[in-house]
């Protein structure tokens, strides 16, 4: 019988917790046609041409440490990187497919170079495992919900055995556990309709990945996809909970708690245009501004967020998504202390931005430049110790002119004349707290 240790989680996810903020790479056959890793399933596309781009799958511009350094100049403090995806190819040296990029004019194992290089710039490694299989022959496809041959008659499931998948499924990832080192994440991706729980022998699978990497933080998506939260919430979590939850391209309203209400792990995972995959044709990318904000929305509801970047299909980030790790660089390298280690304020949101806090070490995101001195409510006055910006240390007035003086309860924080904010993406306002019920 299972037993939760809540102290045993807890332990367990305190870096995670500290650390906020992820890099997401998906990155595989489906970065050659630029369509989005589900092009199979959404076209009913059979297994050729689509796996014969194995053929012009080189990796001749895959820089892991380029990866590497820059996410950790934009402040991620973990990445987790697609091993295999639903279409079946392993980035890995399986030794129980020839699916994989070893077999490719890439002729490398890419998960053994993303895990040198991203633990040498000292992140958390994190590797994502598709449950789905669409390339082994013992997965359903015509009776499957999502398979590319779902519903084809000419792929009856008459003769798959679907413990032979799992058979196939538990021991890459007994490989993926074994041979890389010390694994900080495991992102298995994901359950559906009846495919879920001990479907997949997640008991089993759990207790495998548990023993082999002790410390390991797993996600929710043995029980759920992303729509759904897991036992994790309730009393009884059951031995395949997730570690955390996995909202996905959205940021829960109110965080997410259990039955009593506390607030239980969770991230957002993110992507910067509309697609996980490379796809040539989505232009439709999020300003660097919208992303620092949904980083700094998430962390003040007591979450983390994950943001995605697809690689081209010679292994290289796109352009883009370069641009906007070094805008989150920036500004991450004068406000990181106002994400990392931090969480939600018990107050409501305040009108212009959003609170992150730290021990006595409260934090105001403005987001929007308010007429005369900054108002920041939800905060006793005889509590606070100074104002600073934190991207320079600078003391900013607390004011308390004549026309302040009828809201009490409020404290006005003069932000300058200037008619924009310093920082138009995010200023941040440090304020130091005296520790509740002390004199200072
Ligand atoms: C969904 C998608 C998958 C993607 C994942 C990221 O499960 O099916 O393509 O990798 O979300 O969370």
């Amino acid at each position: 019988m299972y037993t939760y240790d809540r102290k045993e989680h807890e332990k367990r996810m305190a870096w995670f917790q500290e650390a906020r903020f992820g890099l997401f790479i998906h990155w595989g056959l489906y970065s050659i046609s630029g369509k989005g890793e589900w092009e199979r399933s959404d076209g009913r596309l059979p297994a050729q041409p689509y796996e014969g781009r194995i053929a012009d799958f080189t990796a001749s511009r895959y820089e892991p440490r380029e990866w590497a350094r820059l996410a950790r100049r934009a402040g991620m403090r973990y990445a987790v990187l697609t091993t295999k995806h639903h279409d079946g190819f392993c980035l890995f040296d399986s030794a129980l497919t020839d699916f994989k990029a070893t077999e490719s004019p890439a002729g490398r194992d890419l998960v053994a170079e993303y895990v040198t290089a991203f633990r040498e710039e000292g992140l958390k490694v994190g590797l994502y495992y598709s449950l789905l299989d669409w390339h082994h022959p013992d997965y359903p496809h015509s009776t499957d919900m999502l398979h590319p041959m779902r519903g084809n008659p000419d792929y009856p499931d008459e003769g798959r055995d679907f413990n032979r998948y799992l058979d196939y499924m538990h021991g890459q990832i007994r490989e993926l556990m074994t041979n890389y080192g010390r694994i900080d994440m495991l992102f298995l991706d994901y359950s559906y309709g009846d495919m879920k729980g001990e479907k997949w022998k997640a008991a089993e699978l759990v207790d495998m990945v548990r023993t082999l990497q002790p410390g390991i933080v797993i996600n929710n998506r043995l029980e759920t996809g992303g729509a759904t939260f897991g036992s994790l919430l309730t009393r009884n979590p059951l031995p395949w909970h997730g570690d955390y939850v996995t909202p996905e391209q959205i940021i829960p309203p109110k965080g997410i708690r259990n039955e009593d209400g506390e607030l239980v792990p969770w991230e957002s995972c993110v992507t910067m245009n509309g697609h996980w995959g490379y796809c040539t044709l989505d232009r439709n990318w999020k300003s660097s501004r919208t992303l620092v904000r949904k980083l700094v929305e998430c962390v003040s509801k007591g979450g983390n967020m994950i943001l995605n970047v697809g690689p081209d299909a010679y292994g290289a980030f796109p352009q883009e998504s370069i641009d906007i790790l070094e805008d989150f660089a920036r500004w991450m390298d004068k406000n990181g202390e106002s994400i990392h280690g931090c969480g939600p304020y018990e107050a409501p949101k305040p009108e212009y931005g959003r609170f992150t806090k730290n021990g006595d070490r409260l934090f105001f995101h403005a987001f929007e430049k308010a007429l005369g001195a900054m108002p920041i409510e939800g905060v006793p006055r005889d509590r606070v110790l100074s104002a600073r910006a934190l991207a320079t240390g600078g003391e900013l007035p607390i004011v308390d002119n004549f026309s302040y003086g009828a809201f009490p309860d409020t404290i006005f924080v003069d932000t300058g004349s200037t008619a924009q904010l310093p920082d138009e993406t995010d200023y941040v306002i440090e304020l130091r707290l005296k520790e509740e019920g002390r004199s200072r």
